[in-house]
């Protein structure tokens, strides 16, 4: 079993597949495995009920992979950071496993209720050849670090994390580094093709996906630290205090 303190290699080999070779398959055990997997998920938020159900992807509006892993959620506060933490796990553990993987908010699915939590988002994703995947992390497009990092940089931290993926690429998070602090912030100032009035909901689960990477980073360099989320931000601001880490 493999857990999320050593999927830090896997920043730098996954990707959004787009195109998927229809001639590979996933076998059973391998549908199982991920099951199986999304049960050993860390939880950003323990008391957020969440389901998962694995569909073939025909039975959305989803284009591309062999199958979808459709996600819902109760609707508590932080909801869609807790999403965005879950899903990039399973994003980096399916990149270890050769299983190519999209997130796609774009997609609807066949039921917008299970067990009467709502539907959040899908990862869509298929069988793929380990050629297919990300040679050369450097050339993927990402903002400039001075653009999303203040403060003092952290070795194999602050160079990495800015890779993480995110909704059209929008990157919202910001960063501050104060001494044994780290905060994590929410720009509302995205320049994205995304809706003004959707931002708000893809930018929390990226938000998410970024804190993922975050503590997969921080841990794989032996960083201790704790977490402190923050609750009932003000939405107008412009940039939205998501979370702080204390390090020891
Ligand atoms: C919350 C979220 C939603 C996304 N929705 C879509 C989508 O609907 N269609 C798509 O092609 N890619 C989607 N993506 C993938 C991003 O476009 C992609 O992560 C970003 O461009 C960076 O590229 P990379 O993942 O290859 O590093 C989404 C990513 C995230 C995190």
């Amino acid at each position: 079993m493999i857990c999320i303190y050593n999927l830090y290699d896997m920043f730098f080999k996954r990707k959004s597949f787009r195109r998927f070779d229809d001639t590979l398959t996933l076998s059973l055990e391998e549908l199982q495995n991920i099951e199986q997997h999304l049960n050993e998920v860390v939880p950003l938020l323990h008391n957020i009920k969440i389901e998962y159900r694995l569909v073939k992807r025909e039975e959305t509006t989803c284009k591309r992979g062999e199958y979808c892993l459709l996600v819902y959620s109760e609707q508590k506060e932080n909801y869609l950071i807790n999403v965005g933490y879950i899903l990039e796990q399973l994003d980096l553990w399916m990149a270890f496993h050769n299983i190519g993987a999209c997130w796609y908010g774009m997609g609807k699915p066949d039921k917008l209720k299970c067990n009467e939590l709502d539907y959040v988002i899908m990862l869509a994703f298929g069988k793929s050849l380990l050629e297919e995947f990300r040679k050369d992390y450097t050339k993927a497009k990402r903002k400039d670090l001075e653009a999303i990092w203040s403060g003092e940089y952290l070795p194999n931290v602050t160079n990495v994390v800015r890779f993480a993926p995110s909704a059209c690429n929008s990157q919202p998070w910001r960063v501050v580094r104060e001494n044994k602090y780290i905060r994590i912030f929410r720009s509302t100032e995205v320049r994205s093709i995304i809706p003004k009035a959707k931002l708000p909901f893809y930018n929390s689960i990226d938000m998410g996906v970024f804190l993922c990477f975050m503590e997969i980073a921080l841990r794989h360099s032996q960083y201790e630290f704790k977490r402190m989320l923050y609750e009932n931000q003000k939405s107008d601001a412009e940039q939205i205090k998501i979370a702080e880490y204390t390090m020891y």
